[in-house]
């Protein structure tokens, strides 16, 4: 914990939307009428048919659970990101690309987004795609993927963009989950110079989806790939064929906008479903306030299109403001880690905006790196995804930024469909490692374990009373899942499955998950996936996953495993595993450390003790707590011993 304070400067004060006083008087408007509040800032975004005073909001956190923003306006998500802007800023970029190669990166501006989206929309059309249609992205960072993301928004089309890291069977799963008929995605993607074989991993993911009819397939790295003639279509000869103008299809305000699926504490992925009006006045409003986006500004988000930090912050909420969104396919660290910034030279990036892991990762590689690049164009950074360490805020804020520029950590999540708590930079001080404050409208309340609302300075489980208006409205298919993961432990409040502290000063401090989730380098993954590939491997008979602390990664993911009696333990055998998991789920799922488990540590009703394993990955023995009550207590004492790193 750190005791740092630093003040809000004066000229931040001075030339950011809001200061000190403003964000008082706004929070307090927001949460003492959200009606009337979110009544105005709605209209921060362009509506075909305005929604009337009574429909601005229709929320109901018991029962069947009810979410409703906005829901008799109609509106088109595509045309608030690339039509509005085009009789002021046609001529202006809309996309930096910067490739995964330094010598590659082009512009896109406004009247170029419009003719590209366009044509992809048409070929979509003519692919047979309709109104409320699924339909599969799997790309790399490139321009078509955001093409491909605010076409299917064009035509009203459901997206459902599929991380480029994920293996075929989790690719499979995300079609079948949804019922998708069209895939996109490319030939193959590029990651630190090394290709990835995403068209293969298309193939091989359709032998599994029988009702994928088309996939339209981009060409990036002109790299040899697999055809089926009848099925394939190349996105360049397609495109030649059909009119750079489309007109946007009008939506509903609570009409789908797109799926994306994440990881919970239990079963596979669910999809996350994010609505049409709500969520594109809430990623733009924040992303205008928290990163003080001003016209002419170059802004800079380093996730992944396939995360919703890059649904949200690279794509919908910049272009819904006008703003330049520079969007990079490669790594921190290639061809050296002087790489951000590099680009950020390169741009002229004023604002960036990335995760604790990547931080972390160059803080190891010294000063060095950074300071051969100027980085003078830097006034703002962000921070996503994970707790971020104080030794590694301060790093940030001292080396990179030069003590010049604040930092926004940024609290929030899939579900949530924008940022929740966070510093704005010219109203909050900030306290390195706290993401500090409430956005307008969010009010988190604590609670203990039973459910006890907390007062004042406490630690507890984080939640959240009041809907804001990008909320998620369901889970794909499975509502009831909805209500039972989100807001049966705590009846009446969404609960975020994050643990916090909250200080004297209401600061809130973000512990990290107290569910099944494992954080890894801020991407989320969930141990019952891991613990379902690691038994589908013929040999094993049982699995118990967890995370433990990585200097690195934030958390890492330790796996207990048993095999089938008779199997034979080897370190081969352990090698394998890991692939194993590494093919069924993808890389970011790969074990860090498995360590064999004659027997794992249960009740006498045959629940595993999570709580103990989770100790023992920590090597943390002093505090194992009762293990009295497990039906072979000496299976500890086993795996203290055996305790591998
Ligand atoms: C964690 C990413 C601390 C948290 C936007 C949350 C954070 C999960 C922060 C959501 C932060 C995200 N400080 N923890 N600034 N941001 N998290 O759905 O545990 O990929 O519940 O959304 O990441 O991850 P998700």
């Amino acid at each position: 914990m750190s005791d740092d304070i630093i003040p809000v400067s004066p000229e931040w004060a001075k030339r950011a939307y809001v200061d000190e006083a403003k964000y008082k008087e706004m929070y307090e408007a927001s949460v003492k009428d959200p009606v009337k509040f979110w009544g105005e800032h709605g209209k921060r975004i362009d509506w075909i048919k305005p929604y009337s005073p009574e429909a601005v909001r229709d929320v109901d956190y018991t029962g069947n659970v009810r979410i409703r923003w906005f829901h008799d306006g109609a509106l088109n998500v595509s045309a608030n990101c690339i039509d509005r802007h085009l009789a002021k800023r046609a001529d202006q970029v809309a996309i930096i690309w910067e490739g995964d190669d330094p010598s590659k990166s082009k512009n896109i501006t406004y009247r170029e987004l419009h003719a590209e989206v366009s044509r992809m929309a048409n070929v979509l059309k003519e692919l047979g795609a309709k109104k409320g249609d699924r339909i599969t992205i799997y790309l790399p960072m490139i321009p078509e993927a955001a093409y491909a993301m605010l076409a299917c928004a064009r035509i009203g089309a459901i997206h459902s963009v599929v991380f480029g890291g994920f293996s075929p069977d989790s690719l499979a799963n995300r079609i079948l989950d949804c019922d998708s008929e069209i895939v996109v995605t490319a030939d193959e993607g590029l990651r630190g110079g090394k290709p990835v074989p995403l068209k293969a991993n298309c193939d091989e993911a359709l032998k599994k989806c029988p009702k994928v009819k088309k996939v339209l397939v981009v060409q990036h790295t002109a790299g040899k790939v697999g055809w089926d003639g009848a099925r394939d279509v190349w996105w360049h000869d397609a495109k030649a064929k059909v009119a750079a103008d489309c007109k946007p299809e009008p939506m509903g305000a609570e009409d789908p906008l797109f799926i994306l699926y994440t990881s919970g504490s239990t079963g596979k992925p669910k999809g996350v479903l994010h609505t049409s009006g709500g969520y594109l006045v809430f990623a733009s409003m924040t992303h205008q306030y928290v990163f003080d986006y001003h016209d002419g500004d170059i802004y800079w988000c380093t996730a992944d299109v396939g995360w919703v930090t890059g649904h949200s912050y690279i794509l919908y909420g910049p272009l819904a403001n006008g703003a330049t969104t520079l969007m990079f396919e490669g790594v921190p660290n290639y061809p050296n880690s002087s790489r951000f910034w590099d680009v950020i030279d390169k741009h002229q990036v004023n604002i960036f905006y990335t995760a604790p892991t990547a931080i972390r990762a160059l803080m190891r590689e010294g000063e060095a790196p950074v300071k051969k690049a100027s980085r003078k164009s830097l006034r703002l950074l962000g921070s996503v995804g994970e707790p971020i360490n104080p030794e590694a805020w301060l790093w940030y804020y001292r080396v990179v930024g030069d003590s010049r520029c604040p930092i926004v950590d940024t609290w929030w999540q899939t579900e949530t469909g924008g940022i929740l708590i966070t510093p704005l930079p010219g109203a909050t001080k900030l306290k390195p490692g706290s993401a500090t404050q409430p956005f307008f409208g969010v009010t988190p309340v604590m609670v203990d374990a039973d459910g006890k609302e907390l007062e004042g300075a406490c630690t507890g489980n984080l939640c959240l009373i009041n809907s804001w208006p990008g909320q998620m409205r369901t889970v794909y298919g499975d509502h009831q899942r909805f209500i039972d993961t989100y807001f049966r432990t705590y009846p009446g409040k969404y609960f975020t499955g994050d643990g916090a502290r909250r200080d004297e000063d209401g600061y809130y401090w973000i512990t990290g998950r107290v569910d099944d989730v494992i954080n890894v380098s801020g991407h989320r993954i969930g141990t019952a996936e891991v613990e379902s590939a690691l038994v589908a491997h013929a040999k094993v008979a049982e699995a118990a996953v967890v995370g433990f602390p990585h200097d690195i990664k934030g958390q890492g993911i330790y796996a207990y495993v048993t095999l089938n009696a008779g199997e034979p333990y080897s370190e081969a055998l352990r090698k394998e595993l890991v692939a194993w998991v590494r093919k069924e789920i993808g890389p970011i799922a790969s074990p860090d450390i498995v360590q064999w488990a004659p027997g794992l540590p249960k009740t006498r009703s045959g629940k595993i003790m999570r709580r103990i394993l989770r100790k023992i990955a920590e090597n943390d023995f002093s505090n194992l707590g009762d293990t009295s009550t497990l039906a072979d207590p000496g299976v500890v004492d086993d795996l203290v011993k055996n305790r591998s790193h």
